[in-house]
């Protein structure tokens, strides 16, 4: 059976993105996330409450996971599809913060505007998470390192390689990596870097933990040496104008057979999912044997359980 008594730093706190968040909580998430993981014999720790999932665009994972993650906990989760609420037809993100924190112990919310997140957070009176906005993915980050220190035992020290655009799972796994001593190397199209404010920030936290967080322009330097190849979608939500232009762009990025050969002998490649077999990633890569992807999915599901037992107590 899990025991757990909740991280003071994470009681109560929203989670937006994990550049707050120090490494030690971080890595209680983890360790609780293994032991749920472990066991199928979840403790009751959300009996009674209730979290709100707002869901302005697509999900597969992160609905799911979410919605049997907090079931498991015996908790009540209330997916809300944005456009069937009234924010869809002009009420305010201040007024539904205020209105939804009477009925609800925690807010998840999935919409491209970073801004909105953060506004909700504000006016809300329970945590508010951020199941994905363009500029940060901190769910999938942490997700992200529990896979890579599931594979290798630790993450200090282990080099990770990012490949293609420099957007929000870029961003959450320089962070999450950079609380944990990772070496993150992003290897981006000029155009598409991440941006330099988070990379400077991850950097600045990276080398407080014995770690490094850099950007190149080349994919085949990103890998070298890397023991975890991640890519995304060139197309992120809310990029869907600009596809034709990114597809061109992104070609030289794709994560292949090759690519994978160019990295450490143990690499592991690396995907959020859905994944766009011979665009960003191949079918062969992501299904063959050093796919790590449906491991990263399944811990979606341990990540976000492990961080709302922490935040609700
Ligand atoms: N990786 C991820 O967030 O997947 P979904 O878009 O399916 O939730
Ligand atoms: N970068 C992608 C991630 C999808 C899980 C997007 O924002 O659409």
């Amino acid at each position: 059976m899990i025991r757990h008594q909740p991280i003071p730093a994470l009681r109560d706190r929203s989670v937006l993105s994990l550049i707050n968040h120090p490494g030690d909580a971080l890595r209680e998430v983890l360790d609780l996330a293994d032991g749920l993981k472990a066991d199928r014999n979840w403790p009751q720790a959300l009996e009674g409450r209730a979290v709100a999932l707002i869901f302005e665009q697509p999900s597969t994972r992160t609905r799911v996971s979410f919605e049997v993650g907090i079931a498991r906990l015996g908790g009540h989760p209330v997916v809300l599809a944005g456009r069937d609420m009234q924010l869809g037809r002009g009420e305010t993100i201040e007024d539904t913060a205020k209105v939804l924190s009477r009925f609800v112990d925690a807010i998840v919310i999935r919409t491209v505007d970073h801004g909105k997140v953060v506004a909700l957070a504000e006016h809300a009176d329970v945590p508010v998470i951020n199941a994905l906005t363009h500029d940060h993915h901190p769910c999938q980050g942490l997700a992200d390192v529990m896979t890579i220190r599931e594979r290798f035992g630790d993450v200090a020290g282990v080099r990770a390689a990012y490949v293609g655009d420099g957007n929000n799972c870029c961003h959450s796994l320089m962070v999450a990596g950079a609380h944990l001593g990772m070496e993150v190397v992003a290897g981006c199209p000029d155009g598409y870097l991440p941006d330099p404010d988070v990379v400077a920030r991850a950097d600045a936290i990276a080398q407080g933990n014995g770690g490094a967080v850099r950007v190149v322009t080349d994919p085949r330097e990103a890998v070298d040496g890397a023991r975890a190849v991640y890519t995304d979608v060139w197309v992120s939500m809310g990029d869907e104008q600009e596809e034709a232009e990114r597809l061109r762009v992104f070609a030289p990025y794709r994560v292949d057979e090759a690519l994978m050969d160019a990295a450490a002998p143990d690499a592991i490649a690396m995907h959020p999912l859905p994944a766009h077999d011979g665009l960003e990633i191949t079918r062969a890569v992501y299904h063959g044997p050093r796919s790590a992807v449906w491991d990263e999915a399944e811990n979606r599901m341990h990540v976000q359980a492990a961080l709302l037992m922490n935040i609700l107590g």
